[in-house]
Order: C-alpha cells, then structure tokens, then sequence
C-alpha cells in the first residue's frame, strides 16, 4: 500500500508549558531507559484514497482512539527504535536511518499498513528534533542518547477484520542510558523450550507489536529463573537460535569467524547485526549468517570453539552473553566480568561511530539538527 501524495509537512504547535531547563536537566543527567519523554511529539494520519495528511508536532501527551480502533483488537501495529546522538561539537546525528525507514516499509507491506515514503520518515525525525533538539543529553563520552520511537497504527474505528481505511503515525523521543543497568554486565539467558516467538510465513520479521507480545511469556520464564532475557529457537524444529526477541544474536568463534543466524523470515532483520556484519571485516573476522543449532552453542563453549557470545540492537547496543540456562541444564559463560574482547572491540567501535569519534567512511550518518 504505497502512496503517491507530495512529501508531507509538519505544522508545529509548540507546547507553552515545556520542562524547565533545571527538571529537563535532572532527566538527562540519569534518563534510564524508557521512562521520560520530550516535550513533544509527531503525528500524521493516511486515509484509505487520499494518502498521508495532517503530519503536526504537537505537545506530548495522551491520545484519543475510538474504543472500537483496529489496533486494539487486531493489533495492526508497526514500530522502529533509532537513537539520535549529540557529537563533541553540538550537532545531533543518527545512525543509517534509510534503513530504518526501509524496514518499517517492509513491516508495513506484511501488515498491509501504508508506507511512509523515507524522505517523510526522515522529515517527521527532523521536525521533531527541530523543537525537542534540548532533549538530547550532552556528549559527555557516556552512551546516552535520545531514542527516537516511530510507529504506525490503525486508528480506524472499525471491528471488522481487514485492513484499517484510517491509520496514524507517530514519533516520540525518551532520553536513554543504558538499556541494561549495571554496566557492561554479561546478561544471562534463558533457553525458551515451550514459547516460540515467531512462525514459518509469519510476522517475525516484521517489527510489530505481536512478535514482542509472544515473546513476553518466554521472558517471564527466564526472569523467574534469575535470567536478563530469553533464546528463541525456530518454532518448526525447535533446535536453531533465532534471536531474543528484542535482540540478535553472535558468536565469536575459535577460527575467527562472527556468526549469527541467517535471516529466515521469522528474525528481525536488524539494522545494529547488520552493522555488525559489516563491520567484521574491519576486525579481520569473517562474518557468517547460517543456521545455528543450540548445540553448537552449548558444545561450543564447552570445547573452545565458541570464544565469545554477544547481544546487539538499537536500545541495548551490544550487551555481553554470559550463561545459557534451560529446565535442567546450563552452559557456562565465556564473557568473563566485562565482555570478551571481540565483543567489547566491535561495541566501542559502532559507539565511535555513532557519536563521531570514528571516521564515518560507510556513509551511515545522517545529521538532524
Ligand atoms: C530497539 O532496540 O530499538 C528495540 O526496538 C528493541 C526493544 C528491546 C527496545
């Protein structure tokens, strides 16, 4: 469902009750992750026949749906997670978001929501940034940002089963530390056996609200058990890794290979492992995407062959893996207190990157502000 309207305009309505500098101030100083949110925020709205209209800034706040709207009840919902970071010199940046907005083309296509053409993606960040730009903490050499939130939803006010005629987009901003307190901890994880996060011809590659509602039994499961996070494996064999459900997985092996499972249509295709991909090269690792039986991790980091396991994705950057346990059983870490090498190499490196410490030389940022 593309559209062929003229690239959207954003009327700004700026709120007159913004947070003083000083209340501003304290949330930056200590953001958390997902809790505070800028003084503003962006919507648009596509009618079925006359494309994408009414893209605002407008204070942030509580919206008003119909008790009836689509999403509610059939969850047609889509959303991405990007962060904007503040450079040495002021100037505000983000990280490859042409792909971004390409992905959430492709969410929107497999839950035939329209497409938001990139140049209004990057239009809808930019006008948002414009009036909250105070909102991105301070370069400071910490690893804040303000993680930038688009979504799509079917706002129509219908209970009939077929894709929404009315639908908003919207984008918010909340100030981010880290995703996972307490450092570079490696995180423990919890083998899910009896939750499957996504299916074959399913939506699991698409970034729709349902894959992270199916994941949320799974990681309660391991959360009892005194895990961070919980393994999906593919749901028709049970036996290949698939990704944590808000993260992709790695594996540093002995013979310098950075392993991670291939795209099957039921993984997030993730704009940080594909970054990550592409960046092994520079460590003189030979990136491999394949399938990945859990086996080969429990064995692995038995026998020496996997050296190093780490988590990647937007909002938690790239977190060290440290034990894998399941009903009975556990494979131990590898990680040690802070994270093997490779992990902690490629992680400060994409961090260079995105706060402009390091040559861009891919052409992966985009200025904002
Ligand atoms: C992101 O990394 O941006 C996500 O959307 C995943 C979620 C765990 C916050």
């Amino acid at each position: 469902m593309s559209q062929t309207t003229a690239p959207l305009t954003f009327e700004v309505d700026r709120r007159a009750d913004v947070r003083p500098d000083a209340e501003r101030e304290a949330v930056l100083a200590n953001p958390g992750f997902g809790t505070h949110f800028t003084d503003h925020m962006v919507t648009a709205t596509w009618r079925k026949g006359e494309g994408w209209t009414e893209g605002k800034v407008t204070a942030y706040g509580p919206i008003t749906l119909m008790p009836s709207a689509a999403v509610l009840h059939y969850a047609q919902e889509i959303f991405e997670g990007m962060k904007a970071y503040r450079h040495e010199d002021g100037s505000i940046w983000t990280f490859r978001p042409e792909a971004n907005a390409a992905r959430m083309a492709r969410s929107a296509r497999r839950m035939t929501l329209p497409e938001l053409p990139e140049e209004d993606f990057l239009g809808s960040l930019r006008a948002l940034l414009e009036v909250d730009h105070a909102w991105v903490p301070p370069y400071d050499g910490s690893e804040k940002s303000l993680y930038l939130r688009p979504f799509m939803y079917a706002s129509e006010a219908f209970l009939g089963v077929r894709p929404a005629a009315e639908v908003t987009y919207s984008v918010i901003a909340s100030p981010a530390g880290a995703y996972f307190t307490g450092g570079l901890k490696p995180i423990r994880l919890w083998l899910s056996k009896d939750v499957s996060r996504a299916g074959r011809h399913g939506t699991g590659a698409a970034k729709c609200g349902g894959n992270y509602a199916s994941s949320l039994a799974g990681q309660l499961e391991g959360i009892e058990q005194g895990c961070d996070q919980a393994v999906f494996l593919d749901a028709e064999t049970e036996t290949n890794i698939e990704e944590l459900g808000g993260m992709n997985l790695f594996f540093v092996t002995r013979d310098d290979k950075l392993v991670t499972p291939a795209l099957t249509g039921s993984i997030l295709e993730g704009v940080t492992r594909d970054s990550v991909l592409e960046l092994a090269k520079d460590f003189g690792l030979t990136p491999e995407e394949r399938a990945i039986p859990v086996a080969e991790w429990i064995d692995g980091v038995s026998s020496g062959e996997v050296r190093e396991v780490f988590a990647c994705g937007t909002a938690a950057v790239i977190t060290p893996v440290g034990e894998l346990v399941w009903a009975g059983g556990s494979a131990p870490s590898t990680a040690g207190e802070g994270g093997g090498e490779v992990t902690r190499a490629i992680r400060q490196r994409l961090l260079d990157l995105q706060y402009g410490r390091a040559d861009d030389t891919r052409g992966w940022l985009t200025r904002l502000v």
